[in-house]
């Protein structure tokens, strides 16, 4: 098993007068799976082209293992490297393009075969060596890509957006073939994704970029249950969001009055400081919404639309009480007769462990 721990101290990245990597410190642990998240332009490519020693930083410094790597070139640097293009080679077969990289680094014949057929065991498909890669699907291209890359064991992986070009299905069944590939090899990844579903499945933690900086670093747990900011809580999902100010502070627990209703409430704190009188945004996910049947409750609503995917219903509720949002609701699908009708006049609510204060950004 090899893998290493990665170290990155106040990076830096300009093109011109455009900042496109903040100064940015990261640590990656030994064997960590950790995904850099955010929207296009955010600077995650830019961030994985630095740790690659494929582009070279204007400020920072890069550590492997404690070695001090900022300068080294991307060859010296014991890193693979798994893009979205599969970027095979056309005219080679299977096995000499997974066996290619240890032409390169001048491993011998027999063990340069016998590491390639491992490597297609690994990646499920011994049966493609003899096969060229226009003679395989775009999974198991990818599959290829990724098998190119384990096999000379590089000690930390990174990956860009390496299933953005596949369909849902073959998305979700490679996020697994990758997951149990790190479990078996222990190798630290480093992941680019822009889907948050993918992020939150795959990583042990999610680095969330925003503008060229990390919004928030943390658990995908963190990151969906105490976002820091209303950024966060939008990335990561659908939430409800209400306005509210904080009356009293007590530890993790806040007092807050919504701000519309004048209604006492009681909300927990996303790990950051709170102060009485400060304008805030109360996060309540759409599973944490609580809905009764006929309004009576101090929050009311009707419903507008009712959407089932699958496993999951959602209600689109419309408020009653002036100056509520739209609200959405998200609960199993059940079977048997609906019991939502659209204009149905609901009550609402949640437990004040699933109201989760954020600083108000001002969204
Ligand atoms: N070679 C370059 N020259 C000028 N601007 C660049 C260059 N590479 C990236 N950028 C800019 O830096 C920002 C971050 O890009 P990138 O890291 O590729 O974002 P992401 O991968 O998160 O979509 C973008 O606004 C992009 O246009
Ligand atoms: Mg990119």
């Amino acid at each position: 098993m090899v893998s290493s721990s990665l170290r990155i101290h106040e990076l830096c990245k300009r093109y011109g007068d455009f900042v496109a990597l903040a100064p940015t410190s990261l640590d990656v642990a030994k064997g960590e799976f950790l995904t850099l998240l955010g929207p296009s332009g955010s600077g995650k490519t830019t961030m994985l082209s630095l740790i690659a020693g494929l582009a070279h930083p204007d400020e920072g410094r890069i550590l492997i293992d404690d070695t001090d790597v900022t300068h080294s070139p991307a060859y010296a640097r014991d890193i693979g490297v798994v893009f979205q293009n599969y970027a095979l080679f056309p005219h080679m077969t299977i096995e000499d393009n997974i066996a290619f990289p240890l032409k390169m680094r001048k491993v011998a014949d027999a063990e340069a075969r016998r590491r390639t057929a491992e490597a297609l065991e690994t990646v499920h498909l011994p049966h493609v060596a003899k096969r060229y890669p226009r003679e395989l699907s775009g999974g198991q291209q990818q599959r290829i890509a990724l098998a190119r890359c384990i096999v000379y064991r590089p000690a930390i992986i990174l990956m860009d957006e390496p299933l953005g070009a596949l369909d849902k299905k073959l998305r979700d069944q490679m996020q697994l073939e990758i997951k149990r590939i790190h479990r078996e090899l222990g190798t630290t990844i480093v992941y680019v994704t822009h889907d948050q579903e993918e992020a939150m499945t795959m990583s042990d933690r999610i680095c969330l970029m925003n503008a060229g900086a990390i919004e928030q670093l943390g658990t995908p747990q963190d990151l969906y249950f105490r976002p820091r900011s209303v950024f966060v809580a939008d990335f990561l999902g659908e939430s409800n969001l209400l306005s509210a100010i904080v009356r009293r502070v007590d530890g993790e627990g806040l007092d807050i009055v919504l701000t519309e209703q004048a209604a006492a409430s009681r909300a927990v704190g996303n790990g950051s400081r709170f102060a009485a009188g400060e304008p805030i945004k109360v996060m309540v996910r759409p599973q944490n919404l609580v809905v009764a049947e006929a309004g009576g409750g101090q929050l009311s609503g009707r419903i507008t639309d009712v959407m089932i995917s699958g496993s999951l219903t959602r209600l689109y509720i419309a408020p009653e009480t002036v100056g509520l949002p739209q609200l959405v609701a998200a609960h199993p699908t059940r079977s048997g007769s609906a019991p939502y009708e659209i204009g149905q006049r609901l009550s609402l609510g949640w437990h004040a462990a699933d109201a989760v204060a954020i600083h108000d950004g001002g969204i």
